[in-house]
C-alpha cells in the first residue's frame, strides 16, 4: 500500500475534506477514511462491506471482473496444476516458493504435528452421534485451546509459529476423526510415511480389518481441491477470524469461530448445499423449472454454487474444479453420473439465461467440488469439514499477517442507530 499524492474531496455541511488516496500494487485505489470521525463528525455505511477494505493484506488478490485469482501474486490455475497444498501452505504463510530444503522441513514440521492429544479423543464421546461433523469440528477446533497451552500466547513468535503447523496438521486429523465418530468407526491414526491428502484419504476410509491402499487418483485430486479452497482475500469467514483475533484471542478459539462462519449455506455450506439441489433437481428435464424459481423474487429458492460477492465472471477455481471433476469421475468410471450431467446442462441453460448473465452469475468454487466429493466416498455432511480443513492455511495466514501489523488494532465498526432516542422509565403500573 502506497501513499499518492492524490486525494478525495468530499463536501459536506458547506465544509470541504481531503481524503489520502492510497495505492495497492493491484486492484482499485483506497479512499483512506481513518481521520474522517473525527474531522467530520459523520460514519461511512457499507452493510456486507461492498466497498469497504478492511484492512491491507498481501497474501491473495482477486479480479472480480476479471476472473483472476492470484496467491503472493502466483495465478491459481498455476498452483492447483504445478504444485501442491503444502507447497501452497508455505507460500501463503511465508511469502514466497520455498526451496527443496525448506519444502522438506516444512512438510517434515507439519507431518510431526498430525497426531491430536490422545485425551481429545474423549472429548468426541460427548457428541451425538448424529452431529454433523461441521458440529463436532467447531467444538473440537475451540477446545484445542484447552489442550495446547503452549502456543496461545500470541505475543509470542515461536508460539504463533507452532500454533500455525498444529492448525495447519491437525485439521485433517479432526476432520476425519468427525467423520469417523458420526459412522460409528474407529479413529484412524495418521501415518508419517502419507503425504498430507492420502494420509486424510487413509483416515477418512480406512478400517482395521483390512489394508487401505491410497488410489493415487483420488489424493491427487483430493489435494487439488485442498489447493483451490487454501485462501481467498477477507471472505465471510477470514474476517471472522481477524476480528476475533483483534482483541488478543488465542488461535484455537479464532479458528472456530472462523469455522462457525464458513458452515452457512450462503458461504462454505454453499458446497453440501449444491449436491443436495443437484440431487433434488434429479433430471435434466427439470432444469427449467429450478431456474424459474431461482429468478422468482417471492421464492427464497437460489441456484446454490451461483454467485459470489467479487467475481462477476468464472470463478478461476470452478473451472479447475469442473476439468477435475471430469477428469476423476472418467478415471473412477462414472463419467455418466446423473449428478454431474444435471450440473452441466443446468450450468448451459443458466449461462443462457439472461437473469443469470445480466446479474454476473456465474458458478463457483462449490458448484463442482460436491460432485467430485461424492465421487470419492464422502457424504455431503463432510464436504464443508473438507472446505474448512483446506482454508485453514488462509484463516491462519490472514491471522499470522495481522498479528504481526505494528497498525493492529481491536476491529470495532460503529452504526447507522434507528432506535428510540433518550426517553424517561415507565413503572409497570402506569404503561
Ligand atoms: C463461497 O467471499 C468469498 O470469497 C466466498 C468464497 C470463499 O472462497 O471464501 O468464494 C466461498 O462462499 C462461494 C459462494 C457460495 N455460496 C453460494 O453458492 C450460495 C448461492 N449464492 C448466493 O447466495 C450469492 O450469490 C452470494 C451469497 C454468494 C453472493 O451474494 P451477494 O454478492 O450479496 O449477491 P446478492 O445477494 O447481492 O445478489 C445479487 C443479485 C440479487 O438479485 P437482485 O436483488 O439484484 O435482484 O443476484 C441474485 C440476488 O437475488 N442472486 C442470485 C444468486 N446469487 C445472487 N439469484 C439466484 N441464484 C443465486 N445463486
Amino acid at each position: 500500500m502506497t501513499d499518492t499524492n492524490k486525494t478525495a474531496t468530499l463536501t459536506l455541511d458547506g465544509k470541504t475534506y481531503e481524503l489520502p488516496v492510497l495505492s495497492p500494487t493491484e486492484g482499485p485505489d483506497v479512499i483512506d477514511i481513518r481521520k474522517l470521525y473525527g474531522q467530520a463528525n459523520v460514519f461511512t455505511y457499507d452493510p456486507g462491506f461492498t466497498s469497504t477494505a478492511s484492512c491491507d493484506s498481501s497474501i491473495t488478490f482477486i479480479d472480480g471482473e476479471e476472473g483472476v485469482l492470484l496467491h503472493r501474486g502466483y495465478p491459481i490455475s498455476d498452483l492447483a496444476g504445478k504444485s501442491h497444498y503444502l507447497e501452497v501452505c508455505y507460500l501463503l504463510l511465508y511469502g514466497a516458493l520455498p526451496s527443496a530444503a525448506e519444502l522438506e522441513d516444512f512438510e517434515t514440521r507439519v507431518t510431526r504435528h498430525t497426531m491430536v492429544h490422545e485425551q481429545m479423543h474423549r472429548f468426541f464421546t460427548g457428541f451425538r452421534r448424529d452431529a454433523h461433523p461441521m458440529a463436532i469440528m467447531t467444538g473440537v477446533v475451540g477446545a484445542m485451546s484447552a489442550f495446547y497451552h503452549d502456543s496461545t500466547d500470541i505475543s509470542d513468535p515461536w508460539q504463533r509459529e507452532v500454533a500455525s503447523i498444529r492448525m495447519i496438521a491437525k485439521m485433517p486429523t479432526i476432520a476425519a476423526m468427525a467423520y469417523k465418530y458420526t459412522i460409528g468407526q474407529p479413529f484412524v491414526y495418521p501415518r508419517n510415511d502419507l503425504d498430507y491428502a492420502s494420509n486424510f484419504l487413509r483416515m477418512c476410509f480406512a478400517v482395521p480389518a483390512e489394508e487401505y491402499q491410497v488410489d493415487p487418483i483420488l489424493s491427487r485430486a483430493m489435494d487439488r481441491i485442498f489447493t483451490l479452497h487454501a485462501d481467498h482475500e477477507q471472505n465471510a469467514s477470514t474476517s471472522t477470524v481477524r476480528l476475533a483475533s483483534s482483541s488478543g484471542a488465542n488461535p484455537f478459539a479464532c479458528i472456530a469461530a472462523g469455522i462457525a462462519c464458513l458452515w452457512g449455506p450462503a458461504h462454505g455450506g454453499a458446497n453440501q448445499a449444491c449436491l443436495e439441489m443437484l440431487r433434488e433437481i434429479g433430471s435434466v428435464d427439470k432444469i427449467p423449472e429450478y431456474i424459474a424459481r431461482a429468478k422468482d423474487k417471492n421464492d427464497p429458492f437460489r441456484l446454490m454454487g451461483f454467485g459470489h460477492r467479487v467475481y462477476k465472471n468464472f470463478d478461476p477455481r470452478a473451472k479447475v474444479m469442473k476439468e477435475s471433476a471430469d477428469e476423476v469421475l472418467e478415471l473412477l468410471g462414472v463419467e455418466n453420473n446423473p449428478t454431474l450431467q444435471v450440473a452441466k446442462e443446468l450450468e448451459r441453460q443458466a449461462l443462457e439465461d439472461d437473469y443469470f448473465v445480466s446479474k454476473k452469475l456465474f458458478p463457483n468454487v462449490d458448484f463442482y467440488s460436491g460432485i467430485i466429493l461424492e465421487a470419492m466416498g464422502f457424504p455431503t455432511a463432510m464436504f464443508t469439514p473438507i472446505f474448512a480443513l483446506s482454508r485453514t492455511v488462509g484463516w491462519i495466514s490472514q491471522w499470522k499477517e495481522m498479528i504481526e501489523d505494528p497498525q493492529m488494532k481491536i476491529g470495532r465498526p460503529r452504526q447507522l442507530y434507528t432506535g428510540a432516542s433518550e426517553r424517561p422509565y415507565v413503572d409497570v403500573e402506569n404503561r
